[in-house]
């Protein structure tokens, strides 16, 4: 696979590069830009080379079979240009930016693009094809590109029309496909966690967040790969339940019972699931919260963290480790009273001081990572929740990344 470091003679060239600006925004504003930060070296590097780059992105969801108002509204919410002003700061190259991504205007915007400049364009998902991976919008949007660059990991797992069809149309035409250097860190590390070498052992892996089966495919690939599954978070209910535990008022997925003991007697010992945990009368509106002395949840009560014994027993897995791989939250840590459990993987991670290779793989513990300032403890904080995992379930593939070979 071609890296941005092998594409030569830009000087001039129309560079199309697939970025994830698919930033969290509150009222209208960007409330993290680490996916424009991560995406800079790669525009620059172009930039500095004389290349016109022109950046493509979606930005959250348009679901086109709504009816007419709620795609409008939906488009007003995800109006990509809300990303222009701090690329520009960031990059200090004025970024110049085009509404349309179809058509007369916005083959003029590229036109009339001059060397050493960014156009970035309006959100892919406007059009209806982009999901789809459409032909013919691929094909357009191929038509404005000399080179294609794909630096969007995180969106590296869907086959859309900016992700898999433009780069499909390229190579064909014998023009340069490649990964930008957020996508070749990404994949180096990721894929120190799918292909594990004996030197990387004990292989310890952490799963947490909501549901077992968002995660099954997942499970079934870290079963074949690691020592010890630490299982935490909301998805430990559901192995609770399958155990015989009450579980009181805490999510839990009946139909996946069957699948939590199948899981449990493939692993032979491997999976350690909570040993006690913080409980609350309610979620938001809870007005008593209690440890629990073991993996029963009092009725009336949903688990909302792991417990101190479990902290204890999942910090002295992690120190063992010579490689962790972690995705999704112990608990609710967006509430003070309920994220120490979250805390404790981010302190046990900080204690191994740079002794195991740990990879954190995006999505909401990547922002809990960031929250707490634990973000230089680890050896990889991953861009992409779904793309990570997919990257493990797949042993290494993805569709925005195969292409590229
Ligand atoms: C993400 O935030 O995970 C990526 O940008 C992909 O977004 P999507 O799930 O809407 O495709």
């Amino acid at each position: 696979m071609l890296t941005v470091d092998n594409l030569k003679d830009l000087k001039g060239k129309r560079v199309l590069v697939r970025v994830d600006f698919n930033v969290p925004l509150k009222e209208g504003k960007i409330r993290d830009d680490n996916r424009i930060v991560a995406a800079l070296p790669t525009i620059k590097k172009l930039v500095n080379e004389g290349a016109k780059v022109i950046l493509m992105s979606h930005l959250g969801k348009i679901k086109h079979k709504e009816a007419p108002e709620v795609v409008e509204a939906q488009k007003k919410k995800n109006d990509l240009s809300v990303v222009r002003g701090r690329l520009e700061e960031l990059l200090g190259v004025t970024v110049s930016f085009c509404p349309e991504l179809k058509g007369k205007d916005f083959h003029y915007f590229v036109d009339t693009l001059e060397d050493g400049t960014v156009l970035l364009c309006q959100n892919t998902r406007y059009e209806k094809g982009e999901e789809k991976n459409d032909s013919e919008l691929a094909k357009e949007w191929a038509s404005v590109a000399d080179v294609f660059v794909m630096d969007a990991f995180g969106s590296a797992h869907r086959a859309h029309a900016s992700t898999n069809g433009i780069p499909a149309i390229l190579k064909e035409e014998g023009k340069p496909v490649a990964c930008g250097y957020l996508v070749e860190k990404e994949i180096n590390s990721l894929m120190r966690c799918v292909d594990v070498k004996d030197s990387d052992r004990p292989y310890v892996a952490i799963l947490g967040g909501l549901k077992v089966s968002d995660k099954i495919k997942v499970i079934d690939s870290l079963l074949k790969k690691c020592d010890k599954i630490l299982i935490g978070g909301a998805m430990a209910y559901t192995f609770a339940k399958a155990l015989g535990k009450d579980v009181g008022t805490s999510p839990c997925e009946l139909d996946q019972l069957d699948y939590a003991l199948k899981c449990l007697k493939e692993a032979n010992g491997r999976i350690v699931l909570p040993l006690d945990s913080v409980a609350a009368n309610g979620f938001d509106d809870w007005t008593d919260k209690k440890v629990t002395s073991d993996q029963n949840i009092p009725e009336g009560y949903q688990g909302m963290d792991i417990g101190p014994k479990t902290i204890k027993l999942f910090k002295e897995e992690i120190s063992k480790a010579k490689m962790v791989f972690w995705n999704g939250p112990m608990g609710v840590f967006e509430q003070k009273d309920f994220q120490a459990g979250t805390l404790a993987i981010c302190e046990a991670i900080r204690e191994l001081d740079g002794k195991a290779f740990t990879v954190c793989g995006g999505g909401d513990s990547a922002a809990a990572v960031k929250e707490f300032g634990f973000k230089d403890d680890f050896s990889h904080v991953s861009t992409g929740g779904g793309a990570s995992l997919e990257m493990i379930e797949n042993d290494g593939h993805l569709p925005g990344v195969d292409i590229l070979k």
